[in-house]
């Protein structure tokens, strides 16, 4: 029995993963950016892409907020549906490598069991975690939402970095600091882990 489905079968095709990025002239992988709200995870991801495709590499996001508008429009910030989120974010950046690309999935991702279960999903080296090391108090200087100054006012409840957890990475591949006296701009960040890509022979 698999999850709550029993007689079903795994079905392979002749078509296989070396075949796609063969044809791609590429390795998949799940670069996984994780961090709090407005530390910068979304834009790395697009800079990461942008930077990507002028390379001739395909690769697509799979943002939280943007998968919270259809896949994961069921789902609240509790923590049960945030762990629901990160699994099915997780699966389906596991068959957008398998499809050859690089994914990239940009998502808040706060506990740390979740992340590891998606890295578990991979095989090894193929799971790159991405974390944007920013303390709270300069995201909430940034609030490009003005959702931390609500969070402070108690109107939305359960805010990461406010008044809810978030586990930092232990072993990421990738930190990326930011402070205003380095050099910090999203295509220089983007080009550390581009960097980290061709390193690994993933491009
Ligand atoms: S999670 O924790 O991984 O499930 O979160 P994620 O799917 O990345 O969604 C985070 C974005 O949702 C907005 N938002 C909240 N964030 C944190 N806590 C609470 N309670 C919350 N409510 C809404 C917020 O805009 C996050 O956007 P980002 O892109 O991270 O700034």
């Amino acid at each position: 029995t698999i999850g709550n489905s029993s007689n079903i079968v795994w079905h392979n095709c002749s078509v296989s993963k070396i075949d796609r990025q063969e044809l791609l002239n590429q390795k998949g992988c799940v670069i996984w950016i994780t961090g709090l709200s407005g530390s910068g995870k979304s834009t790395l991801a697009c800079a990461l892409s942008r930077s990507l495709h002028g390379r001739g590499k395909l690769s697509y996001i799979l943002d939280g907020d943007n998968c919270r508008h259809g896949l994961n429009r069921d789902l609240s910030f509790k923590a049960e549906d945030r762990a629901e989120n990160i699994r099915r974010i997780g699966e389906v950046a596991k068959l957008f490598a398998d499809a050859g690309i690089i994914s990239i999935a940009s998502l808040i991702s706060p506990f740390r069991r979740d992340r590891d279960a998606c890295r578990a999903l991979l095989p090894d080296g193929d799971f790159i975690e991405v974390y944007m090391d920013v303390p709270v108090q300069v995201c909430e200087t940034r609030d490009p939402k003005g959702l931390y100054k609500l969070a402070r006012a108690g109107k939305i409840k359960g805010f990461t970095g406010v008044d809810d957890p978030y586990e930092p990475p232990l072993n990421a591949e990738i930190v990326l600091q930011q402070s205003e006296e380095m050099c910090n701009s999203p295509t220089v960040l983007a080009e550390i882990v581009v960097s980290f890509l061709e390193r690994k022979g993933n491009l």
